[in-house]
């Protein structure tokens, strides 16, 4: 297990190009990454600085509202070489947030099920714990922690 300490936005958003660089997408399913940690532990802020290394348009709002929000990426121009290798063609970041979900039935309504099967999807999920059992065994885990007011720990 990794372990890094990030004492701002911008070792946040270093910590996700790194993330991205070393992501080899699942050849047969969508790509799920579950996002644990506790309120204001930084998944959204994660998220946004995943979506900019991706030239995602637009700003990622936190999605606990709307809960899920889709970013139709065609042919972006810069990804790093696992990623296009993985996608060779056009990849959709989707982000979704189970604060509201009650379980991973809600989840399912919300079309999981089509979502997850669609290679062309990178998912990252905040509050995976609560649609656990819906979640690809395998699916990649990463543990946000809040140190102090400007230091998060991500595992
Ligand atoms: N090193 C850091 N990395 C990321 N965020 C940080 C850092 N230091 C401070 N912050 C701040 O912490 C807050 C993290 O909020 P964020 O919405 O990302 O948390 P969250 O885990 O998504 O919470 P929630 O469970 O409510 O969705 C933001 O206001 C962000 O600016
Ligand atoms: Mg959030």
């Amino acid at each position: 297990m990794k372990e890094i300490l990030s004492h701002s936005i911008a070792d946040t958003a270093k910590f996700a190009q790194e993330f991205l660089a070393g992501l080899f997408p699942c050849a047969d399913s969508s790509t799920v990454v579950g996002l644990y940690g506790d309120l204001g532990s930084g998944k959204t802020a994660f998220v946004q600085q995943i979506a900019k290394a991706l030239g995602a348009r637009g700003s990622v709002q936190s999605p606990t509202f709307v809960i899920m929000k889709k970013y139709a990426l065609k042919n972006p121009p810069s990804l790093p070489p696992l990623l296009k290798g993985g996608y060779r063609g056009d990849l959709q970041l989707v982000h979704i947030d189970a604060y509201r979900l009650d379980s991973a039935t809600d989840l399912k309504k919300l079309g999981w099920d089509a979502l997850s099967s669609d290679h062309s999807n990178l998912i990252f999920i905040e509050w995976a714990d609560r649609v656990a059992d819906i979640l690809p065994l395998d699916h990649i885990k990463l543990r946000f922690e809040f140190v102090d007011d400007t230091t998060r720990k991500i595992s």
